[in-house]
């Protein structure tokens, strides 16, 4: 199915943004691993969330939905099962890591053609290091069998949560010390979700970084969660707030974790127009209402640390970048070649196609943006859910419209894009 954003309208009102994908698989992994019941509400409904579910069932959890929330019971784990990840990293490298520190469990991870190109050694490498058992190389499909593992200090870089998690989650079959050194932070709902389910989880600002261990209270109990709406899919409306004159749009519950938040920082400091209020405290995580108001963008100039705070909405921060009137310059994105898609490539040909030049230098990006973008595209997506989703939204605000030549996959991480987006006033069909 294709899709297209025609210009003309501003996006105003209230969008009601489904929970975060981060929070929404450790909900669903770190339940599988506690004793009793844990009740989750605000789940992601998207495709990746559901492999995870539907992976912890095979394991022999049982998963159930009770009228808006999740229900989660574990029980003893099934000694050998074969899991598809699909299209989901995370789902793939914490499994991993949940399973690794299982003596006796032994699981192979598949997952689909985007998926099973991407690095997994990352975290392979770390858990048999610890000392499970690894078979298959850097990609997928593999297998991994869980053992009695010995502790780690694991230095993460480049930063990433699911590495850090997929070692935490190991460490939690260990009374031996796991510590994981980040010179620059990922993002920490492990540690918070965590600390919820009664795991101690201590963080320490050493010189050579922060430095996140495990306690000696490493047994998980059911708990009761709330997850926040996603800033990774907010972006995409409230950049289109941010880009399309007239627009005004509300998020209500936002995750405002600051290792979530570089977009919004980055588009306050360009001059959107941000207003945050009523914050608050919810299962952990800080949670906030965030309004977006159109406003003349100026360029920015991003710093290689300042990315993994927003390294999902890189590609909402380019749409914001071609709209700003001047070069801006985005360091230290080499790792978004190996996400679900290569979004550097996608995020210069995408814009080179809609009239906006942009150039890719090593793990830098430089985009030359205007005020009026022609937009008239027809974008290849690449199967990669949030390039449909930032190049929909750059349409919204250029001068002709943007088609992408494929939309299904937007249900990897936000199912009700569309609607949402249509509710707001947004042209595309
Ligand atoms: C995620 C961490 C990030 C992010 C991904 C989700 C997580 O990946 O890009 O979408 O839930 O831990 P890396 O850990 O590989 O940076």
């Amino acid at each position: 199915m294709k899709l297209t954003a025609t210009p003309g309208v501003p996006v105003k009102g209230e969008a009601d943004i489904p929970g975060d994908k981060s929070c929404s698989h450790r909900a669903l992994i770190l339940a599988a691993m506690a004793e009793g019941q844990t009740r989750v509400r605000g789940l992601l409904e998207s495709d990746d969330v559901l492999a995870t579910g539907k992976a912890i069932q095979a394991f022999g959890v049982s998963v159930e939905r009770d009228g808006d929330d999740w229900l989660i019971r574990a029980g003893p784990w099934r000694s050998h099962c074969a899991i598809d990840c699909g299209n989901s990293g995370t789902a793939a490298r914490l499994l991993m890591g949940a399973v690794a520190g299982r003596p006796g469990t032994r699981v192979m991870f598949s997952g689909d053609p985007s998926l099973s190109a991407r690095p997994m050694g990352r975290v392979t490498l770390p858990l048999a290091r610890m000392g499970a058992t690894v078979q298959g190389g850097d990609r997928l499909p593999l297998t991994i069998q869980g053992a009695d593992l010995g502790g780690i200090e694991h230095r993460n870089v480049p930063a990433s949560a699911q590495v850090k998690s997929a070692i935490l989650l190991a460490g939690l079959g260990t009374a031996a010390p796991v510590s994981v050194v980040e010179p620059v932070p990922s993002r920490d709902h492990s540690e918070i979700m965590l600390a919820q389910f009664g795991v101690e989880v201590a963080v320490a600002d050493e010189p050579d970084g922060w430095v996140v261990s495990l306690g000696r209270q490493r047994s998980l109990n059911g708990c009761d969660l709330r997850i926040a709406a996603d800033p990774s899919s907010a972006a995409f409306p409230l950049v289109a707030a941010a880009i399309a004159p007239g627009s005004d749009v509300l998020v209500r519950g936002l995750l405002v974790n600051p290792l979530r938040t570089g977009l919004y920082e980055v588009l306050e400091a360009m001059g959107a127009d941000i207003g945050v209020s009523n914050e608050h405290i919810q299962s952990g995580e800080i949670v906030a209402d965030v309004r977006v108001r159109h406003g003349a963008l100026r360029p920015c100039h991003v710093r290689a640390e300042q990315v993994p705070a927003m390294i999902d909405e890189i590609l909402a921060l380019a749409v914001a970048c071609a709209f700003a009137d001047g070069e801006s310059l985005i360091e230290g994105l080499g790792e978004l070649r190996v996400k679900e898609s290569d979004r550097l490539g996608a995020i210069v040909a995408g814009l080179a196609a809609c009239g906006v030049s942009a150039v890719a230098d090593g793990d830098s990006l430089r985009i030359f943006g205007r005020e009026n973008v022609r937009g008239g595209a027809s974008i290849a997506t690449q199967g990669d859910h949030r390039v449909a989703m930032a190049f929909l939204t750059l349409g919204l605000a250029a001068e002709q419209p943007v088609e992408v030549d494929e939309a299904e996959m937007i249900a990897t991480s936000f199912p009700g894009f569309t609607e949402i987006m249509r509710g707001l006033g947004a042209d595309i069909r």
